[in-house]
């Protein structure tokens, strides 16, 4: 059984990654608008997106927590990934909440919704008192979730993995 926990919320169901995903995710970051946002390098294929896979389901193992491979209820299609980072990085901030949806699925509030359950996990279940999220400057699509989900603006700082722009990190107290 996996560390990482399966979730529902109104639309979507929140799961480990498994095997079949693969073509889907990576046909995620594939796409232009995906790697556009991430800065996904001209060498990250089929391969790349495998380690990302097995990355974040090893992360939940290792940290108890990961990415969610999210799952459209009504379609049972895969549409994106989302939820808590915290990896071996110095300057990381904390525990990060973020997401990425296949752009088919884009502008139906998929995203603020598997933040929102993040969220809840976050506070709930890893008990953190702060969480994150790490966005460049240039990514509005981001920002409006993290602003939606109740995220303020903290400060602009290089973080060391991306050296070429600096992030906007975004931070949520708990209540
Ligand atoms: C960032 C990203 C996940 C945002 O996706 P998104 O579809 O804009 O965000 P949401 O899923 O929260 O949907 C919000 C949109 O759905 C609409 N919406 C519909 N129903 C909604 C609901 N119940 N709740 C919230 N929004 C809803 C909103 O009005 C908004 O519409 P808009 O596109 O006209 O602004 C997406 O742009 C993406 O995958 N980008 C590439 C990866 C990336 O940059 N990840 C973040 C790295 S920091």
């Amino acid at each position: 059984m996996s560390a990482c926990p399966t979730l529902e919320t109104e639309n979507l169901i929140l799961r480990p990654f498994k095997d079949g995903d693969i073509n889907d995710f990576f046909s995620m970051m594939d796409s232009r608008e995906v790697r556009e946002a991430l800065h996904v390098s001209d060498e990250y294929g089929l391969s790349e997106a495998f380690h990302a896979m097995t990355a974040w389901l090893g992360q939940w193992e290792l940290r108890g927590t990961g990415h969610w491979a999210l799952e459209e209820k009504r379609s049972g299609k895969f549409v994106g990934r989302a939820g808590l980072h915290k990896p071996e990085r110095h300057d990381w901030p904390g525990v990060e909440v973020g997401w990425a949806l296949h752009p088919d699925y884009w502008g139906r509030g998929y995203a603020t919704e598997a933040g929102q359950a993040a969220v809840h996990y976050g506070f709930d279940e890893l008990k953190v008192n702060k969480l994150f999220s790490c966005i460049l400057p240039e990514n509005y699509r981001s920002q409006a979730v993290a602003k939606r989900l109740g995220f303020e603006f903290l400060e602009e700082k290089i973080l060391a993995f991306f050296p070429e722009l600096p992030h906007g990190i975004w931070v949520l107290n708990r209540n």
